[in-house]
This record gives structure tokens, C-alpha cells and sequence, in this order.
């Protein structure tokens, strides 16, 4: 069986970057034998890049503001395709992969979302859940496929809703089960645990 330990990583951003930080932190005490090789944003002047470059992590802004959807999907497209990473992460990235990055890294995207999918996919997940007024909601680490938020589910972590939630109070608690989570499941991926099976995925459970 193939190894994948210590895959090249590119993880791409929009914003605070708590979940880049996980994986920093991940890396740093060798939680996971994977590297970050390059973290892009496609915004400037965010905090995920004070992270990166405080980790002495390379980093690149591809801006998207002002730019056709296309340009920028050509641009982000040429740089992942020169750093050829074998797992590329959505860590907080707010914008929809096109097809061509998609079909470029098949089966190599993941992504973070603060909810307990298929349940409110998209934006504000949490305040989808408030306002929809279930009990439990989560996170889930899913591949990345063409639509929003649809692709196999690799791992999800529950939360319960609290009466007096805010979407603030929820979003704290749900973003330390997003990053135990995100963790847990690059090292799975590393481990060569995880099986594809048409939308699902098995997790094997052999050491
Ligand atoms: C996280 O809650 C992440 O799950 C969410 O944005 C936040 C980014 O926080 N992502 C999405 O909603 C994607 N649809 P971070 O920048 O601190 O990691």
C-alpha cells in the first residue's frame, strides 16, 4: 500500500486562519508528518498570513477583488499547478473551486465547514443552524467536489446547540472541533486511511 506521509500541503485561505494554525501547530509538534509547502489567500492583509509568516511558512496572495472569476481561477490554477501539492486544504477559503482546479487534483481537496453537512451548507453555517433551531449541529471534513459543500464526508464531530447560543458562542465552540477535526483528518489521509467508494468514504480501521 502506498505511503503518503509527509505530503506537500497547500493551504488556501480567506481570513482569520485559526485552521491554518491547527495544521501549523500539527506540523510543529509533529501531530502530522505532513508539510505545508505554501499558503494562499485570496485576500491581502489577513491574519492567516501573519500565521504563515510567523511559521516561516511561504505564502502568496492571489488577489480575487477586481478580477474576472476566470482570471483568477487561471492564476490559482497556473500557481497550484507549479507547486503540485498532494493534498491541498480549504482552511476558512471563501470562494467555490472551480472545475478546472477540481479536475486538476482529483480526490486531493479538502475543506472545513462549521456545520453538520448536508445540513446548511454555504455561508453562515452556524446561524443557519440557530435560525433553523436544531439541537445539535457540528463540523464537517469533506472532499471537495463541484458543488457547494456536497462532496464524500471523511470526518464529523457533533456540538450541542446551547438555549442561550449566539452565533459567536456557537462559532467558539464549534471552531475547537473543527480543528481537532481538520487535524485528525489530514493524518488519516496521510495514513492511507481513507477509502474512497463512489460518494462515500470508508475509514479503515487496522493500524
Ligand atoms: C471556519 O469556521 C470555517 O469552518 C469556515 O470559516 C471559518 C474560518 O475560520 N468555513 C466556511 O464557512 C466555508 N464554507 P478560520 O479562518 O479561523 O479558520
Amino acid at each position: 500500500m502506498a505511503n503518503n506521509a509527509k505530503m506537500k500541503i497547500v493551504v488556501l485561505v480567506s481570513g482569520r486562519g485559526t485552521n491554518l494554525q491547527a495544521i501549523i501547530d500539527a506540523q510543529q509538534t509533529k501531530t502530522i508528518a505532513s508539510r505545508i509547502i505554501m499558503v494562499i489567500s485570496n485576500k491581502e492583509n489577513v491574519a492567516a498570513l501573519d500565521r504563515a509568516e510567523k511559521a516561516n511558512i511561504p505564502f502568496q496572495v492571489i488577489t480575487s477583488k477586481g478580477k474576472s472569476k476566470d482570471v483568477y481561477n487561471k492564476e490559482l490554477l497556473k500557481s497550484l499547478q507549479t507547486l503540485n501539492p498532494d493534498l491541498i486544504v480549504l482552511a476558512g477559503y471563501m470562494k467555490i473551486l472551480p472545475s478546472s482546479v477540481i479536475n486538476c487534483f482529483p480526490n486531493k481537496i479538502i475543506n472545513i465547514h462549521p456545520s453538520l453537512l448536508p445540513s446548511f451548507p454555504g455561508l453562515k453555517a452556524q446561524q443557519q443552524a440557530l435560525d433553523f433551531g436544531v439541537k445539535i449541529t457540528g463540523c464537517t471534513v469533506h472532499f471537495v467536489d463541484e458543488g457547494c459543500d456536497t462532496g464524500p464526508i471523511i470526518l464529523q464531530e457533533y456540538e450541542k446547540v446551547h438555549n442561550n447560543d449566539s452565533q459567536k458562542s456557537l462559532s467558539l465552540r464549534l471552531l475547537k472541533k473543527e480543528h481537532a477535526a481538520l487535524v485528525q483528518a489530514i493524518q488519516l489521509i496521510e495514513n492511507n486511511k481513507v477509502i474512497l467508494q463512489d460518494r462515500k468514504t470508508l475509514l479503515r480501521e487496522e493500524p
